[in-house]
């Protein structure tokens, strides 16, 4: 097997740290990308060699920058997890509605950037005997959290431009994975009260997605992500129902 080059987005915290550090503690070469330098670097400080490098993915001039960047220090890149992400709350039903800005910078980053760092890393991906494209989904795709709105159709949008892909590139050298995680204890809930109940610890969740990633399962669903998997198929108004008297 040849040696693993992953490039994690949104790599200086949460998922995306966690992800990035179990990569480089098993010897993979580790670039980790994102707007925050400061945090960037923290985490390359804690693990020599783990490389940093700045975009903005819901910029398509800053991905293209990070594509050479790339091609220019990883040019073995064969794991990419596109994992950067905002989530906030949004309130429709009060009297001044989330305004166009607030709402598309959740969509460009969660979806637009998503798809944009794809499309523009597959051709280095295809030059790799083996590559691995690794979306970062949510549980929200199944079950929607009607607080969450935007963040909740953009992840549901994920799931379905995921399954389109790996059904494209099913002839190609390239394998395309969702993960799907439950709530995990990180900074993505800082715009809720409090953490919401039920979070998974990080190293949980890291050590569950590793072993999914690892058994080459193309959909890795993690911890009661899998409830609402199957919730969404059996009763969907109940689980909705659920989901949303239990939110915070
Ligand atoms: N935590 C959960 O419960 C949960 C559940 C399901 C799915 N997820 C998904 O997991 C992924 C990681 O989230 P997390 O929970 O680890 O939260 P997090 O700690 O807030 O991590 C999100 C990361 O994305 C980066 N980011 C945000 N906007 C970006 C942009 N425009 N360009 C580049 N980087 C950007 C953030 O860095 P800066 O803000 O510093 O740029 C941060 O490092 C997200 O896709 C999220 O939707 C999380």
């Amino acid at each position: 097997m040849s040696k693993e080059c992953v490039l994690v987005t949104g790599g200086g915290s949460g998922i995306g740290m966690g992800l990035a550090e179990a990569f480089h503690a098993r010897g993979a070469t580790v670039m980790i990308a994102g707007r925050n330098r400061a945090s960037l670097d923290a985490v390359a400080l804690r693990c020599p060699g783990m490389m940093v490098a700045d975009v903005d993915v819901s910029q398509p001039a800053s991905v293209e920058a990070l594509v050479a960047c790339v091609a220019d220090r990883l040019p073995g890149l064969n794991l990419l997890i596109n994992n950067a992400g905002i989530q906030q709350v949004l309130d429709f039903a009060g009297e001044t509605p989330p305004d166009i800005a607030t709402i598309s910078r959740e969509i460009d980053t969660n979806l637009k950037g998503l798809i944009h760092v794809s499309a523009a890393f597959l051709p280095l991906l295809r030059r790799q005997p083996s590559a691995r494209l690794v979306h970062i989904g949510s549980g929200l795709a199944y079950v929607p959290l009607a607080m969450a709105p935007v963040y909740s159709a953009t992840k549901a949008a994920v799931h379905s431009f995921t399954m389109s892909l790996r059904y494209q590139l099913a002839d190609t050298s390239v394998k395309v994975v969702e993960i799907l995680p439950p709530v995990v204890d990180t900074a993505l809930h800082r715009g809720l009260a409090r953490t919401p109940p039920k979070a998974m610890p990080l190293p949980a969740f890291v050590a569950a997605a590793m072993k999914g990633l690892d058994a080459g399962d193309p959909e890795v669903v993690v911890g009661l992500a899998k409830v609402l998997k199957l919730a969404q198929r059996v009763a969907p108004r109940l689980f909705f129902g659920v989901v949303n008297k239990n939110s915070v």
